[in-house]
């Protein structure tokens, strides 16, 4: 099969399709035939940089998320040809991932998807709607009432949380810190440019989903009403943790702080996901195509930053 083989530091002008073997299938594994993927951020990490550390098994095969088709469904119970998707789990660290024709991936971490969506708009959903679901319900509780800040929006998170709000009727202010780029937020009821503080700025939120971070918290939790929840969910502004955040003063008095991280998905999740999108007839965006063959164009256009949204790169065409 064809894919993408890195063991060192991996720039995109440096990547390439190779031969590698099709992977045995065992116990507990099922073979995917791979239609479809997703490219996100933590696989630039690493080819750029994290291949380095001792825990990423190498040569490893890029790519934390898929869609396809069984192709041997082992002792899973599936049939060959069953449409799926697939996440998380140590794909494309601890074991093979997905920029590959086929993938072996463990039983639970793989997902039977009943949607008729062609596969670059389905490639779209795994790990971006995964991760922008358990935000706005899991975590934030997510109601139509409900007015919603997205602080960071214009990233595949932030449009696809847009796009789910706005189904579900709330009203939804979206922040990006490019002037340039207030016009990507015009799905949102207010697009708002975020120079670093929002208290002030913003009134009635109920609700606020931070891609920012760390970087904005302490400003995004003096947004919300009493009562409201903040869920902080990216890094966008590149501060992962908080030193000195002081609990007492830093969050306002009756508002509520939760995160969230895509590494448990769930079948119930997935399939509540696509329960939702048939339901409102959304078809999931994404900010550009590739095929497999270009891959190296796909990798220097995520390097480039050049993409409004997710990258989808459909295998096998
Ligand atoms: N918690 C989890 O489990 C989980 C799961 C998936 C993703 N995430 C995180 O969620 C965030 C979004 O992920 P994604 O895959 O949707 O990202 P993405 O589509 O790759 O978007 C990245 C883009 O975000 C934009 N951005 C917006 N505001 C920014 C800011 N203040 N600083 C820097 N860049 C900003 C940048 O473009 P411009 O600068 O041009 O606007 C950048 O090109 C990331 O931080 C990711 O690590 C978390």
């Amino acid at each position: 099969m064809k894919a993408v083989v890195i063991s060192g530091i991996t720039p995109a002008e440096q990547v390439k399709l190779s031969e590698a073997p099709v992977p045995c299938v065992r116990p507990g594994w099922v073979l995917v035939r791979v239609r479809a993927f997703g490219m996100n951020h933590s696989e630039q990490v690493l080819r750029l940089s994290e291949i380095e550390a001792p825990y990423i098994q190498k040569p490893v095969i890029p790519g934390i998320e898929c869609v396809g088709e069984i192709a041997d469904p082992s002792d899973s119970g599936w049939k060959a040809g069953q449409r799926v998707a697939a996440l998380m789990g140590g794909m494309g660290r601890s074991f093979d991932g997905s920029y590959a024709e086929y993938v072996l991936l463990p039983i639970h971490h793989v997902f039977p998807v009943e949607s008729d969506l062609p596969w670059d708009a389905l490639a779209a959903v795994p790990e971006t709607w995964f991760t922008a679901w358990g935000s706005l319900f899991e975590c934030l509780r997510l109601a139509g009432e409900d007015t919603l800040l997205i602080r960071g929006a214009t990233c595949a998170l932030g449009y696809a949380a847009i796009q789910i709000a706005r189904a579900l009727g709330c009203r939804v202010i979206a922040t990006t810190h490019r002037p340039a780029k207030l016009a990507l937020l015009d799905a949102a009821d207010e697009a708002l440019l975020d120079e670093g503080t929002l208290t002030g700025r913003v009134h009635g939120v109920t609700k606020a989903l931070d891609l920012i971070g760390p970087r904005s918290l302490r400003d995004t939790l003096r947004c919300v009403e009493k009562g409201g929840i903040v869920c902080d969910t990216g890094i966008l502004g590149g501060v992962f943790t908080l030193n000195g955040f002081d609990p007492i003063k830093d969050i306002p008095n009756g508002v509520y702080l939760t995160g969230f991280f895509s590494n448990q998905p769930t079948q119930r999740a997935v399939d509540d996901i696509f329960s939702f999108l048939s339901a409102h007839g959304i078809v999931p965006g994404y900010g550009a195509r590739y095929s497999f063959s270009d891959i190296r164009a796909a990798c220097a256009a995520q390097d480039g930053g050049r993409v409004n949204g997710k990258i989808v790169v459909t295998v096998g065409e």
